[in-house]
């Protein structure tokens, strides 16, 4: 058993899949990942540490009080680090409903379990205890051609997914500036890599062209996002639990700028090297020749921001952090991620990763309904 915990929420998602190899795989703490398995949770992304000694699966709301006070009591982690959330903008278009209840009230259910834990611990481990909330450049609105968002930016959320995040990150501010519980915000730009969920739009791109499916782009394809490969924002968050200061804001982006069409012809580029369309079968059938034939124009989605850019100018220059990976190979990357872990998509796919979580895992904890 590690000495030391920290408690990961989320840890069952995109980043927080990467983010819980990476602590494992560079660091002794031990690590509570605490997830209640949503669409978005999957197990398989942990499968290789399921059973290292250091990790704990806990099956849970982080808007469970009581189960979330089991957990700080039994483990007393350093650190809480909040990545539980409804993340896809467009379910929050269709119905906000849980991404209220995840995002504001269980952040706000967790932030007084942590306070509660907080306010007892012995003098020093009260000192160097941390709220880490991992949040996001949406909660900033949109931009105009030029300029980026930096900490002061105003919080101008378009999305019912941004409103609820800015909300959450509204009471985070609140618990340190009332209460003086430690936090730390981080606001990060749009990530990719391994073990993206492929309702987005870099996964979705790798996976539809490789079935022969329609690419749907929104819109006239313009619309700008400031792409971060996934290891580069967990090296920021591992730096950030290092070396912080309570109640501050830190912006995380890799200054990759690229239009959405961009993107999927990029994709579309690296596939005909590794995957060439003339050897794919579902193509064929369509009668295509090129993936970007499969590129298809679709209604926008409603109140689509259509730029972000992010100043990470404070994070460098107080945290030391610098991203290491430009857009062009961590594209590739995560392109041949795909393609090697076909199974870990038709899985996902299919729905079969929820049942695989019941035949291959033995619950360490869960929470009593
Ligand atoms: P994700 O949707 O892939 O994963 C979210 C995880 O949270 C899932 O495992 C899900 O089961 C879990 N979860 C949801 N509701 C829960 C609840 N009530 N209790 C416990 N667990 C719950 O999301 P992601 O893309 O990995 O994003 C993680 C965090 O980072 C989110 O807070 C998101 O807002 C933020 N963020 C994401 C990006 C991005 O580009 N993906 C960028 C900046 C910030
Ligand atoms: O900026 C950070 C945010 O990035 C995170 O907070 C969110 O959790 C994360 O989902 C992401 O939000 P986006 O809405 O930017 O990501 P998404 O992958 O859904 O879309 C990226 C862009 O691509 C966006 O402009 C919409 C467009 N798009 C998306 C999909 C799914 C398409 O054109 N076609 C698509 O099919």
């Amino acid at each position: 058993m590690a000495a030391e915990f920290l408690l990961v929420t989320g840890g069952a998602g995109f980043i927080g899949a990467n983010l819980v190899h990476r602590l494992i795989r560079t660091t002794g703490f031990g690590v509570i990942n605490l997830d209640n398995l949503t669409y978005a949770g999957n197990l398989e992304s942990l499968a290789d540490i399921s059973s290292d000694s250091r990790y704990v699966f806990a099956k849970g709301d982080i808007g469970n009080r009581e189960f979330v006070r089991h957990l700080l009591n039994q483990y007393q982690p350093v650190a809480i680090m909040n990545l539980a959330a409804e993340s896809h903008v467009d379910r929050s278009i269709v119905d906000a409903a849980a991404f209220l209840q995840t995002n504001v009230v269980g952040t706000y259910n967790l932030l007084e379990e942590a306070r509660t834990y907080w306010e007892i611990l012995p003098a020093d481990r009260k000192q160097s205890f941390r709220f880490v909330h991992i949040s996001t450049d949406e909660v900033y609105g949109s931009l105009g051609e030029s300029g980026k968002f930096s900490e002061t930016s105003r919080t101008l959320p378009n999305s019912p997914y941004s409103a609820s995040k800015a909300s959450s990150d509204h009471f985070v501010r609140a618990f340190f500036h009332t209460y003086g519980l430690p936090t730390v915000t981080t606001n990060c730009s749009n990530n990719y890599g391994p073990y993206q969920f492929p309702e987005k739009l870099i996964p979705l791109i790798i996976s539809n062209a490789l079935d022969g499916k329609p690419l749907p782009v929104y819109g006239d394809g313009g619309n700008i996002r400031d792409w971060i490969y996934v290891e580069d924002h967990c090296a920021a968050l591992q730096m950030i639990l290092q070396n912080n200061t309570p109640g501050e804001v830190y912006n995380i982006g890799a200054d990759d700028e690229q239009k959405n069409i961009d993107v999927v012809r990029q994709i579309c580029a690296v596939l005909e090297e590794v995957r060439p369309a003339a050897g794919n079968e579902k193509l064929a059938e369509r009668g295509l020749k090129h993936y970007t034939d499969l590129i298809t124009f679709v209604p926008d989605r409603p109140g689509h921001d259509r730029r972000y850019a992010i100043d990470s100018s404070k994070i460098k220059a107080e945290v030391g952090w610098t991203p290491a990976v430009k857009f062009r190979d961590g594209l590739r990357r995560t392109v041949d991620w795909y393609i090697a872990h076909t199974e870990w998509v038709e899985h996902v796919r299919s729905g079969a990763y929820q049942d695989w979580i019941h035949k291959n895992y033995a619950w360490r904890l869960e929470e009593k309904k």
